[in-house]
């Protein structure tokens, strides 16, 4: 059996800068109250119209292809991470394989929905297809377009300061080199807490969930078939991402140094042994927390919320690719990814770079 091996990295960020500052423009709010709380200064932001999840998934992978030293054609198989997809469907790997111009080649492309863990997801599947050489260069991409779908008022603000747009690809390949690549990857779920970090509208539940299905912004008398969006949920903003933030973070805090602890030990590996953690980037207090708990030293731990706020399925490839670009991975390099969010979903890799 082969390993696989990350190839190429590549990232694209939205040219438009939007600091905590500009933030009070939009709800009560303040750079102080963002930045004790999350560690983020700034994040980017698209305007509208300018590009989408899947567009700004084909500049970061073209990156990442030129990287590896392929051209889009060599790519056999797609696989897209993202909550925040062009349509409802089809899905966003279809539409990156057309911005990519690789329709000819009729390679199969992959959706998925974990939220701020899909790029690990991702990578597991990714991983399993490359080992076995069903497939020899594997497009993983996660792609945010957060800002156009939160609620940006005082209402929304313990969501919307957090999240920013942005996308990072790969490119995976086969390697035989010994001891590098992929060596362990975790993925999990509990999905026991699913909505308390959720977007339920638009949706199919047609308020199964809730327990006055009013509350969901349905009219329970009615028996119109119609539940995707009805007028109550534009009316009273029930179409936004919702957080239970306090437990999202008690939650996290415990997941990733689990999950972190598991990739290790399964790898035969300890902390003393990484040159870097690449963590999602979810809040900078989540991740000096999980740092603290693991004993890492500053050098161990990477971070760039502060000008990217957390970009979900992003953010990890975003990451990796800004390490690269500082230098700080290094061939043979020991690296650790993990990630946790809404589901709740987590998981880890280790890759012997
Ligand atoms: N600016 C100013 N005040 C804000 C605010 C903002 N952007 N957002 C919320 N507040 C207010 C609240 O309304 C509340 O006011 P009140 O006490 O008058 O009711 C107060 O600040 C405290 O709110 P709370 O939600 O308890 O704050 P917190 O200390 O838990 O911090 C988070 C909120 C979201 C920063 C924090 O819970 C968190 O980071 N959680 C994890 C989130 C995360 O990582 N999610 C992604 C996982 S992948």
């Amino acid at each position: 059996m082969y390993k696989t091996k990350i190839a190429g990295v590549g990232k694209f960020i939205p040219e438009k800068v939007v600091t905590n500052k500009d933030l009070e423009q939009y709800m009560e709010t303040s750079d102080q109250w963002i930045r004790e709380r999350t560690g983020i200064e700034e994040r980017h932001w698209l305007k509208r119209g300018e590009d989408t999840s899947s567009t700004m998934a084909a500049k970061a992978a073209k990156d990442a292809i030129k990287m590896a030293g392929i051209e889009p054609e060599d790519v056999d198989f797609i696989i897209f991470a993202t909550l925040s997809p062009d349509y409802f469907f089809p899905g966003n790997g279809v539409m990156l394989q057309r911005h990519l111009g690789i329709t000819k080649t009729e390679i199969p492309a992959l959706d998925i929905r974990n939220q701020c863990s899909g790029f690990v997801y991702g990578l597991e599947v990714a991983d399993q297809f490359i080992k076995t050489g069903k497939y020899k260069n594997i497009l993983l991409v996660g792609a945010e377009y957060h800002s156009g779908g939160m609620d940006i008022s005082t209402r929304g603000r313990g969501i919307s300061v957090l999240f920013g747009d942005g996308a990072g690809a790969v490119i995976l390949q086969a390697t035989e080199e010994e001891g590098k690549g992929i060596l362990v990857t975790h993925i999990h779920s509990d999905g026991s807490q699913a909505e308390i970090l959720s977007a339920k509208n638009p949706g199919m539940h047609g308020g199964y969930y809730d327990e006055e299905a009013s509350e969901g912004g349905y009219d329970t008398n009615s028996d119109h078939p119609f539940v995707l969006v009805t007028e109550k949920m534009l009316n009273e903003s029930l179409i936004y991402p919702f957080m239970e933030g306090q437990a999202v973070f008690k939650t996290a805090v415990k997941k990733f140094p689990e999950v972190i602890r598991k990739a290790l030990a399964t790898s035969g590996y300890d902390t003393k042994d990484v040159n870097l953690v690449i963590p999602h980037q979810a809040n900078l207090r989540i991740s000096q927390f999980v740092q603290k708990i693991l004993r890492l030293r500053d050098d161990q731990m990477f971070n760039n919320i502060q000008k990217y706020g957390n970009t979900t399925a992003a953010s990890i490839p975003i990451a990796l690719t800004e390490a690269i670009e500082q230098g700080k991975v290094k061939d043979g390099d020991l690296l650790v990814i993990a990630a946790f969010g809404s589901g709740f979903t987590w998981g880890s890799a280790v890759i012997r770079w």
